[in-house]
């Protein structure tokens, strides 16, 4: 008797050291560390290197793991005149998903995957969506920084100015709220390419296409347009009650394994707090409050709670991105733990090949197309 799980929900398929999630009592930890005191304590390049090499780097580990990172930010010019063949209109994630296929084809690395494709794949996720939304907006695209951490370069190359340590801290601390989440959608399709033996770079082309849905990345913009469609507080009751009414589902809202809040949510909303306009934060946090008493009133039995997705939008918003950036600034976040994942799966790896239920017709009688 096979038994099936739509949805693949609770089916366990690999071991994993990286990241645990217990959605039970909101809790998140990277290879150990709670995810509130990376957020607070480390950056962005410290996590990277916990989840590739299993350890924090020490002060002089840190610099030389940097100066790795920032050697990798130059991409080739094939890869540049890929993004300027492309139409100024493109969605920025078809954008990068092509950019890294493209930079995968021209710095094609022989040898099993390492953490040197890792890192090659991380720093070159800024360059590629910088160059493009440079590019479509008649601007020159502009020479990586090597002097700069790996959240303010990504500002810098998207500007041409460095940015305050603010927004730069800001952007960090997103950044590795966001590296790394079990085996979400994304990261599965990356461990199932891995698992076929294929190349790094297919792996995280893959992922970037799945990341792209809006049941799963690509909800950050569309949480930004709710909120400006709904404009102010007091229009937030008959707004929620109308999209639940008509049964649409709350951008940010509900996650397949936190039953509890998302402990990222509340590192995120303190961020928002900061980083974004005093009545878009207020707006926020009145939805937020709207949305979460509805959906228990109408759904008491689920347990639903913003998700990280909610207030990285204001962050994002608040850091200065362009909406349609906050996705692709989400993969070049989670590359990291993509390729973490990849590394893992090679390690002990057994070709993914799950089964499905044939409920089709049998027994049908073949007829030649010329008499059909
Ligand atoms: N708004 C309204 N109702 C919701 C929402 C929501 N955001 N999320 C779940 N529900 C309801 C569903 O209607 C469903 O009720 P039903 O069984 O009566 O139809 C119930 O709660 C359970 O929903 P499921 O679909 O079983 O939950 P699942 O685990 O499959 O989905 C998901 C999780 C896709 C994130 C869902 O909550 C959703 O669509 N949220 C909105 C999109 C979003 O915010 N995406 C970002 C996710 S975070 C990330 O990937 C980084």
């Amino acid at each position: 008797m096979v038994q099936l799980a739509k949805g693949l929900e609770g089916v366990v398929v690999a071991d994993t050291a990286l990241s645990h999630i217990d959605g039970e009592n909101g809790r998140l930890i990277y290879c150990g560390y709670e995810i509130a005191d990376l957020a607070h304590g480390a950056s962005f390049e410290e996590v990277a290197h916990l989840l590739w090499l299993g350890h924090l780097p020490n002060r002089a580990d840190l610099a030389e793991f940097r100066s790795r990172l920032a050697g990798h930010r130059p991409v080739p010019g094939a890869v540049i005149d890929t993004l300027r063949a492309l139409p100024t209109t493109a969605e920025p994630m078809d954008v990068l998903r092509t950019g890294v296929s493209a930079l995968a084809a021209s710095r094609h690395a022989p040898g099993p995957a390492s953490v040197e494709h890792a890192l090659s794949l991380t720093a070159t996720m800024p360059t590629i969506v910088a160059a493009f939304d440079r590019l479509r907006r008649g601007l020159k695209p502009i020479e990586p920084r090597a002097d700069l951490s790996h959240a303010a370069n990504y500002l810098y190359l998207l500007s041409g100015e460095a940015p305050s340590d603010q927004r730069t801290r800001a952007l960090d601390t997103y950044l590795i709220l966001t590296a790394d989440h079990g085996l979400n959608a994304s990261t599965f399709t990356a461990r199932v390419i891995a698992s076929t033996l294929s190349d790094m770079g297919s792996s995280i082309v893959g992922a970037i296409g799945a990341l792209k849905g809006p049941l799963h990345g690509g909800a950050p913009a569309l949480v930004l347009d709710m909120l400006r469609s709904i404009g102010k507080p007091e229009n937030a009751e008959a707004w929620l009650t109308a999209a639940l009414d008509r049964g649409d589902r709350l951008m940010g809202f509900g996650h397949r394994v936190y039953k509890a809040e998302d402990p990222r949510s509340k590192v995120l909303r303190a961020l928002a707090e900061r980083t974004s306009e005093i009545d878009f934060f207020r707006l926020a946090v009145r939805v937020e409050d709207l949305a979460l008493q509805m959906l228990h009133e109408r759904k008491p039995d689920r347990r639903l709670y913003t998700n990280v997705e909610f207030y990285s939008a204001a962050v994002m918003h608040g850091v200065g991105l362009p909406d349609d950036l906050f996705t692709p600034t989400f993969a070049a976040s989670r590359v990291v733990g993509w390729t973490a994942h990849v590394l893992e799966q090679l390690k002990d790896n057994r070709l993914i090949r799950p089964a499905a239920e044939y409920v089709g017709p049998t027994g049908l009688t073949f007829i030649p197309v010329d008499r059909r």
